[in-house]
Parts: C-alpha cells; sequence; structure tokens
C-alpha cells in the first residue's frame, strides 16, 4: 500500500510539474482507438516510463502516455494506451492510473475498447454504451488494503455507468444520425479469446459483449465517486457465432473503419452531455 501511494504521488507531481492544466475528464482509449488522443490541442504527453513505478503496456499499438490538454473547449486527460490485466500486472496496479487521474482533479471519466459481440443483433461495427457489466475476470481491483481517502471498504456498484450521460448522449448521437446501442459488458481475463461455451455462457448470464478490459477501471471510478461513460467498439462477433477462427487483425480493422463515427461520438459526449 505505501509502495502504491508513493507511486501515485510521484505520478501526480511529474505530471502536475509538466503542465498548469486542471483536467476535468479523463479519457481511457482502448484498442485501436488511442489516435482520439491527436484531437488534443496543445497536448502536453508525459510517457507512463518516465513515471517511477508506473505498470508500462507491452501490446504492439499502446503508445503508452498521458495526453493532457483542450479537446471541444474541455480539458481532458487521456491515457493514450491502456494497461491490461492480461498482461501480468494487478488489477490495483492496473488502475492507479484513476487514482493518479482523481488527484489531478477529474469529475468524470470515459472509458472506451474494443469487444467481442454476444448479443447477435449487434453487428461488427456496432457502439454501444456500457449500461452495467458483468465482472467475470477473476480478481477486484479494490482487492487488498482500502484506500481510505478515495472511498468505502465496500462501494455501491450499482451506478457505476451514469444514466444521464447514456439518455444524453444517446438523444445527441441520434440526432447526427449516428446510432448507438446500450448494454452489458462482460469482462474475461484474456489474452485468450472466449470458447463458442463460453460465448453461450455470457449470453445466458445476461451479456451483450465480451472484452478484456473496462471493468477494474470503471469499478476504481465507483470507489473514487467517479461517474463513467463506457463505449465499447463491438469488432467482430463473439467465438462460435460465425464458423471462422477469430483474430486480434480483424479488431484492429473493424476498429479502424469504425473510428469516424468513434470520434464523431467522443466530441459529442464532450460538447454536449459531460
Ligand atoms: Cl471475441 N473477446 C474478448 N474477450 N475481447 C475481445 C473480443 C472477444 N473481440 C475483441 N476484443
Amino acid at each position: 500500500m505505501k509502495k502504491e501511494m508513493e507511486i501515485i504521488a510521484n505520478a501526480v507531481t511529474i505530471i502536475r510539474k509538466s503542465t498548469g492544466l486542471e483536467p476535468e475528464i479523463g479519457l481511457i482509449l482502448g484498442s485501436g482507438l488511442g489516435d482520439y488522443a491527436d484531437q488534443i490541442e496543445n497536448p502536453v504527453a508525459i510517457p507512463y516510463r518516465d513515471l517511477p513505478g508506473f505498470p508500462v503496456s507491452t501490446v504492439a499499438g499502446h503508445a503508452g502516455q498521458f495526453v493532457i490538454g483542450m479537446c471541444k473547449g474541455r480539458c481532458v486527460i487521456a491515457m493514450q494506451g491502456r494497461i491490461h490485466y492480461y498482461e501480468g500486472y494487478s488489477q490495483k496496479e492496473i488502475t492507479l492510473p484513476v487514482r493518479i487521474m482523481k488527484r489531478l482533479g477529474i469529475k468524470k471519466m470515459v472509458l472506451t475498447n474494443a469487444c467481442g459481440g454476444v448479443n447477435q443483433d449487434f453487428a461488427p461495427g456496432t457502439l454501444m454504451m456500457l449500461k452495467d457489466h458483468i465482472n467475470y475476470s477473476g480478481s477486484n481491483p479494490l482487492l487488498g488494503e482500502n484506500f481510505e481517502e478515495d472511498g468505502p471498504r465496500f462501494p455501491d456498484v450499482s451506478q457505476v455507468y451514469k444514466k444521464e450521460y447514456r439518455e444524453g448522449l444517446k438523444a445527441a448521437a441520434s440526432a447526427k444520425g449516428i446510432h448507438l446501442e446500450e448494454g452489458v459488458y462482460m469482462m474475461f481475463s484474456g489474452p485468450c479469446y472466449e470458447t463458442p461455451a463460453e460465448v453461450r455462457m455470457a449470453r445466458t448470464l445476461g451479456a451483450d459483449a465480451v472484452g478484456m478490459s473496462t471493468v477494474p477501471e470503471a469499478i476504481v471510478c465507483a470507489h473514487c465517486g467517479i461517474p463513467v461513460l463506457g463505449i465499447s467498439c463491438i469488432t467482430n462477433f463473439g467465438a462460435g457465432i460465425l464458423d471462422q477462427p477469430l483474430n486480434h487483425e480483424e479488431v484492429v480493422e473493424t476498429a479502424a473503419r469504425v473510428k469516424k463515427a468513434f470520434v464523431d461520438v467522443l466530441d459529442t459526449a464532450l460538447t454536449e452531455v459531460l
């Protein structure tokens, strides 16, 4: 615990030294969606490797830096490249960025990801707002000593994904001709994709999508009292829905194809909802 507090305090000091900006909104950008950070004006970038003790992401295509600046007139801090549980870090470690962002002053969080579709009505390319999640990762970011200054030992997680954000964004996007679905995201640890039987299980349990991220960060946001807007890009059908194997290239390709709509949705969220 002392170790984590030191990592957090050092990161906050270093980030504050590099910019006088006080971010209001946190953004965690998922696979293939990190380019959104390029929308940030006069960006100040802080590579994770400059932060002592900070976990660094190892997946190709994950840049691995905080980017702070103005976006659509809002002061944001984006994580360009998230740290995944499947990289071998604990969920406590991969969510330190949320606790750092909280100390930098963020009041709201946008979590994004690329994920697999379980609901057969959600074709690849669908953008889905999270209305809830199922933590099937096998762990929890709040295990161990409680971060007392952030929140309670037994936090409520019945309203993690703020309803007003979902309703506001659905209406605002629809007015621009962008269709948004809503659904339940179920986290598996990865790094393998699910089996066809696991995808059927996920559907039976009430999931609309499966992925390998987002839930730990959302739980820590709930712990810290930070409301969340969660947006998934469904990049492919879950295993067994089509008679073909899954691959990471398809995930990256679909994310690239949907990028413009995704950027429009995030812009809309920043200008009209958050
Ligand atoms: Cl099918 N499963 C998981 N866990 N993550 C994914 C995915 C599937 N497709 C993209 N990301």
